[in-house]
């Protein structure tokens, strides 16, 4: 009797096949968009200006924001960075594969200069995704990739979302479902003095961070900077921007008392819906039960309270959904910025273009 082979050749395998054919795209300077555990990537081979200039055009980023550089084995890091020091060093060994990006000292003429829009430093990181860290390695470059959006819009965290932004303007798409966080990485700088700065609040906390560092860790003061405004400029270069941001008009609600709160937003819901607008709100499982009288076209649940890995995973798809639905008129209640609470509150914020109410108790 001839024996079936009835383990797949790996040449058969239908990812292994998406992959080698990604990674030639991208070694021979086009652009792919896959996965990583926080939100989908435009990657481009970090070495090829035409590779890098066609990732801005593509988003129609602003040139002056830079990118990150996605590696799948620190050996990588040799060949790109001028040295690392011991707290930078203890953070990768600690999050490294995971969402966070760290600030370090860039090597000249290594990396296309448009990758680090013209700084002496480069943000890199090793992402916690199969398909980010197969890709990586197959293509056996550094990848630079920012979220795989429009600039200014919510990043994407499905397949869909890449197309619905970016169909026509990349050469391929490595679908590997719904990423995991749902927010970015963290990005962060050691400084000179020890400390370090955190430049934008995502998937590795404070607290983890804080755990680990044994120094203090800072966060950047004008990472909550009004966009365009007057306020202390953020000290890395894509927090300055509206990001994240729905079309309907997004406000966020925050008081002490869950049932203030809610009673402004049924109110400010009436008068919109009067007005002719179609509104959205976005709550805490929580606190679903005190806007049984209200009327509002799209209902958004961020889960609960305590569980705020859910509200971090769902924040952008609900924010699409939005769009999705032709809403005019958004409210969001807040959560505690602790924990994941503060990269989901900033990204609230961001979308909100910091339009917030707060309801003195
Ligand atoms: O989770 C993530 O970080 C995702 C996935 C795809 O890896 N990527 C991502 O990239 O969010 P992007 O381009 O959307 O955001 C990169 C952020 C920007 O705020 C940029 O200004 C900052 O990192 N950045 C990049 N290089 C920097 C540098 N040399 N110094 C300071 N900030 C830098
Ligand atoms: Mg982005």
């Amino acid at each position: 009797m001839k024996s079936e082979i009835i383990a797949e050749h790996t040449d058969n395998d239908p990812l292994q096949l998406a992959l080698e054919e990604a990674a030639a795209l991208l070694q021979r300077g086009d652009i792919v968009a896959f996965p990583t555990e926080t939100v989908y990537g435009l990657g481009a081979n970090a070495r090829m200006t035409e590779a890098v200039e066609a990732v801005f055009r593509a988003k129609g980023r602003p040139s002056d924001n830079p990118l990150i550089v996605h590696i799948a084995d620190v050996k990588q890091l040799d060949e790109m960075v001028v040295s690392v020091d011991n707290t930078s060093r203890r953070l990768m060994e600690a999050f490294w594969p995971g969402p966070l990006t760290l600030v370090l000292p860039v090597k000249p003429d290594v990396l296309s200069p448009r990758v680090t829009a013209g700084l002496d430093t480069v943000a890199i990181r090793m992402p916690d995704h199969p398909i980010a860290l197969r890709l990586i390695a197959r293509a056996n470059c550094p990848v630079a990739a920012p979220s795989a959006n429009r600039s200014g819009r919510p990043s994407p965290t499905l397949a869909s979302h890449v197309l619905e932004d970016l169909e026509g303007h990349i050469a391929g798409i490595v679908d590997g479902g719904a990423t995991g966080v749902g927010v970015e990485s963290t990005v962060v700088q050691v400084q000179p003095n020890g400390s370090v700065l955190v430049l934008r609040p995502g998937g590795i906390t404070l607290e983890q961070l804080r755990n680990v560092a044994g120094v203090d860790i800072v966060t950047d003061p004008g990472i909550t900077a009004a966009p365009h405004g007057e306020n202390q400029a953020p000290r890395s270069p894509g927090m300055k921007y509206t990001h994240y941001a729905p079309k309907g008009k997004l406000t966020l609600v925050q008081g002490d008392s869950p049932s203030g709160v809610a009673d402004l937003i049924t109110s400010h819901l009436k008068e919109a819906t009067s007005r002719g607008e179609k509104t959205g709100l976005l709550v805490f499982d929580e606190h679903v039960n005190l806007y049984c009288g209200s009327v509002v076209s799209s209902l958004q649940s961020m889960g609960s309270l305590s569980h705020l890995e859910t509200a971090a995973h769902r924040l952008y798809a609900i924010l699409r959904q939005m769009d999705d639905e032709d809403v005019t008129f958004i409210l969001s209640e807040t959560c505690p910025e602790e924990g994941l609470g503060a990269a989901v509150m900033n990204r609230l914020q961001k979308a909100a273009g910091m339009a917030v109410i707060q309801l003195n108790s």
